[in-house]
């Protein structure tokens, strides 16, 4: 059944305790609710039960076949859903709780609907207050990003309610999000570790602890590049908008770029900034054309922005140099028609 309101829980100031109780109580009722995590608001679901994850998907409008992450209170935990290979407490004492999710053998206490039927498991341990007192009260949960599926991320309470309003029964709301873009997957069920989702936790972060770890990434020259996760084929990150990605090679000086980015006077662009790009070398003053500067604590909030503020179109350019792989990964996602 699909619930007709959705509750604002406030998880700070003078309710959050009362918020908490009546979050783990829906939960544990197999409801589903939102909360906040350091990276973006998860669509929390009882993991071990069937029926409450089916619905995350339909709420969702999600593919059967993209596997759910089931978020965990300690990595202690982690043995009682998989198999944890030779690396996993040297990752976990250096990023858990954080921005990383571990691909691993699942054990059968995990039902095949969260796997989408695959072997392996994605387990992860947030780095929130909210999120860990949540787990240690319900014990494992699912939890997608809170949008409907294509959608941009939610980073704020306030775009779960706009995705979501109506098919799910509350949102724990717990200001805006810390990192802003979802976490590094990486899975370990393959004789070389590889990073299936790049996020802040880099690969060159992962190599320092465990060694060799093969991405996805192009610039790494890689042959035995990953095919990605599942849930990575699908058009995903996109606000409703138009988002046009001018990328600066490390090789071109700053000189000879010319950018030649038609903006028609009767139309409203977002133009977005890497740190160190000259506005004046891309854009001619014009109160149609806003800038801000790229960050990826709030990059989704800007798309999310733009689409309410009716911008036409968003245009971002940025030195290829000064993006982190989880950037890149998702402005070319939201760039892809
Ligand atoms: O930061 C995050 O990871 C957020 C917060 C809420 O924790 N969650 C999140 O979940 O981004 P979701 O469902 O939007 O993305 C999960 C990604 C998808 O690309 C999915 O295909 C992949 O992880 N994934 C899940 N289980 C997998 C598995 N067993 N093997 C390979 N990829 C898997
Ligand atoms: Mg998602």
């Amino acid at each position: 059944m699909t619930p007709s309101e959705t509750v604002l829980l406030p998880g700070t100031g003078p309710h959050r305790e009362e918020a908490l109780d009546r979050a783990v109580c829906l939960l544990l009722e197999g409801e589903l609710v939102a909360f906040p995590t350091e990276t973006v608001y998860g669509l929390g679901a009882l993991a071990t039960a069937a029926d409450a994850v089916a619905r995350v998907f339909v709420a969702k409008g999600r593919p059967s076949d993209n596997p759910l992450i089931v978020h965990l209170a300690s990595p202690r935990e982690i043995d009682l859903y998989a198999r944890p290979g030779p690396v996993v407490s040297e990752l976990a004492a250096a990023f858990m709780p954080g921005p990383l999710t571990l691909v691993l053998p699942s054990r059968q206490s995990i039902p095949a609907i969260v796997r989408a039927g695959l072997p392996s498991v994605a387990l992860r341990i947030p780095d929130h207050p909210l999120a860990l007192e949540l787990l240690e009260r319900t014990g494992p949960l699912v939890a997608p990003s809170a949008n409907r599926s294509g959608r941009p991320s939610p980073t704020r309470a306030s775009h779960v309610v706009d995705d979501l309003d109506g098919r799910i029964a509350a949102v724990l709301d717990g200001g805006s999000c810390r990192v802003g873009i979802e976490s590094t997957v990486l899975d370990l069920c393959s004789r070389t570790p590889r990073i299936l989702r790049p996020g802040t936790i880099s690969a060159a972060d992962i190599a320092a602890v465990i060694g060799p770890v093969a991405t996805a990434d192009p610039r790494s020259g890689d042959q035995s590049a990953a095919p990605p996760a599942p849930g990575m084929k699908y058009r995903h990150y996109a606000p409703a908008i138009p988002v046009e990605l001018h990328l600066l090679e490390e090789v071109e000086g700053e000189e000879g770029f010319d950018l030649k980015i038609d903006f028609k006077a009767d139309e409203s662009v977002l133009l977005l900034l890497s740190e160190q790009f000259e506005p004046e070398k891309v854009v001619p003053e014009s109160d149609r054309v806003a800038v801000r500067r790229l960050d990826e604590e709030s990059l989704f909030t800007r798309f999310r922005e733009a689409e309410k503020e009716g911008v036409d179109r968003i245009v971002v350019v940025a030195r290829r140099r000064e993006l982190s792989e989880g950037m890149l990964n998702r402005l070319q996602k939201a760039a892809a028609s």
